[in-house]
C-alpha cells in the first residue's frame, strides 16, 4: 500500500544525509549510513519513495563526505543495464531501473557536519520561500502506515510548521527531542499544538512522553530562525532549538504535532537496523517464508541458546 497523495501545496522535500554515522563505524567510514542496505534497497531509497508517494516532486539530498554513492544510486547505470539486458535478466533490470525514481533529484553539500539544523539551513537557497518537508535519511516510516500525507494536510489546514511525534517509554525519552503539547488544535483530531520542545531531557524533566521523530513540514521562516540559532548540545546547530523558539513565540505560524502510531525503523542505530532488516524481510513474499522458517528453527537451536549465556 502507498501513502495517499498530498493535499498541501508543498512540493519540495529535503533529506539530510550528511551525518557522520559514528554509531555504525567502521561500516560508515567510506559509505554514508543512508546507503546501508535494508533487505535489498539502501535506506535512502525508502525515504525518497515515501516523499514521492506523498506527492512531493522535488527532492534535495544534503550530502556530506562520500556523497558519490548517493548521487550514483539515483542515476542511470548504463553499463549495468546493458549487461543485464544482454543476459536477458529482466527482473534484475527492472529493479535497477526502479531506483531512478520519478522525482526531480537535487544535491547540495554540507561542508562540515555541524548538526541537523545546519544541514536544513544548507537547503535554504534551493527551497526559497516555500513550505517544505524534511525527511531524515536514516529514519524509515513503513509505507503501509501513512504519516507524511497527514502532516501535509495539517499544514494545509493550520499553516505554520508540523512535526512528527511518537510515544516512547520514559527511559528512552532522553534519546530524543521531547514536545510539550496542548490537547486538540481547534478540534483537529489529527493534530496537537506544540507549546515547547526540549532536546534530550532527563526522564524526570520531560514535559511528555512524545518524542520528535524524523519527519517535519516546515514554514520557510525556519531559515531565519536557524541563522540566529547558536550551536547547542554537542556544539551542533539543533533543529529542535529553532523549532522551540518558533513554538514559544509563534513568530512563523503555529507549530503542530502529528502523533504517529505506526511502524518506524531507526536504521542509524545498530540494533534497530538489525530488527528492521528482519521485520521487513519477514514481510516480503520472496524472502519471508524461508526466513521465518529459518528463524523459528534458529531461536530453538543450541547455537541461539549458547549466544544467550
Ligand atoms: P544523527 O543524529 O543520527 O547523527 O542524524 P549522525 O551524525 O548522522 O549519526 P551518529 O549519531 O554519529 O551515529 C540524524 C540525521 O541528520 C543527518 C544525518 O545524516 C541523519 O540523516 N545529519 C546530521 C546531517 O545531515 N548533518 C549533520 O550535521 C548531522
Amino acid at each position: 500500500m502507498v501513502h495517499p497523495p498530498a493535499v498541501a501545496a508543498v512540493t519540495k522535500a529535503v533529506v539530510p544525509a550528511a551525518g557522520l554515522g559514528t554509531r555504525f563505524l567502521p561500516a560508515t567510514k567510506a559509505t554514508p549510513k543512508e546507503m546501508l542496505p535494508v533487505v535489498d534497497k539502501p535506506a535512502i531509497q525508502y525515504v525518497v519513495e515515501e516523499a514521492v508517494a506523498a506527492g512531493l516532486t522535488d527532492v534535495l539530498l544534503v550530502t556530506g563526505r562520500n556523497k558519490n554513492s548517493l548521487e550514483n544510486h539515483f542515476d542511470r547505470n548504463w553499463e549495468l543495464e546493458a549487461a543485464l539486458e544482454a543476459k536477458g535478466d529482466d527482473d534484475r533490470l527492472a529493479r535497477v531501473r526502479e531506483t531512478v525514481v520519478v522525482a526531480d533529484m537535487h544535491y547540495t553539500r554540507q561542508g562540515d557536519p555541524r548538526g541537523l539544523g545546519h544541514a536544513v539551513l544548507c537547503a535554504a537557497r534551493h527551497v526559497g520561500r516555500e513550505p517544505f518537508a524534511v525527511l531524515l535519511g536514516d529514519d524509515l516510516i513503513d509505507a503501509r502506515d501513512p504519516l507524511l500525507s497527514t502532516m501535509l494536510a495539517v499544514r494545509e489546514r493550520h499553516g505554520g510548521s508540523v512535526v512528527a511525534l511518537m510515544q516512547v517509554p520514559s527511559d528512552q525519552i532522553s534519546l530524543y527531542g521531547c514536545a510539550a503539547v496542548e490537547d486538540g488544535a481547534g478540534g483537529d483530531p489529527d493534530a496537537v499544538r506544540i507549546t515547547d520542545l526540549v532536546e534530550k531531557p532527563a526522564p524526570d524533566e520531560a514535559p511528555s512522553d512524545l518524542a520528535v521523530i524524523g519527519r517535519y513540514v516546515l514554514d520557510p521562516g525556519v531559515f531565519d530562525v536557524l541563522r540566529e540559532t547558536p550551536p547547542g548540545r554537542g556544539g551542533e546547530i539543533q533543529l529542535t532549538d529553532a523549532l522551540r523558539r518558533m513554538a514559544r513565540e509563534g513568530s512563523h505560524g503555529p507549530v503542530h504535532g502529528v502523533v504517529f502510531r505506526g511502524r518506524r525503523y531507526d536504521t542509524g542505530d545498530r540494533l534497530d537496523y538489525l530488527k528492521t532488516v528482519v521485520r521487513l524481510a519477514c514481510d516480503r513474499e520472496d524472502l519471508g517464508p524461508d526466513l521465518r522458517a529459518w528463524l523459528r528453527g534458529f531461536v530453538t537451536s543450541e547455537a541461539f541458546e549458547a549466544g544467550r549465556e
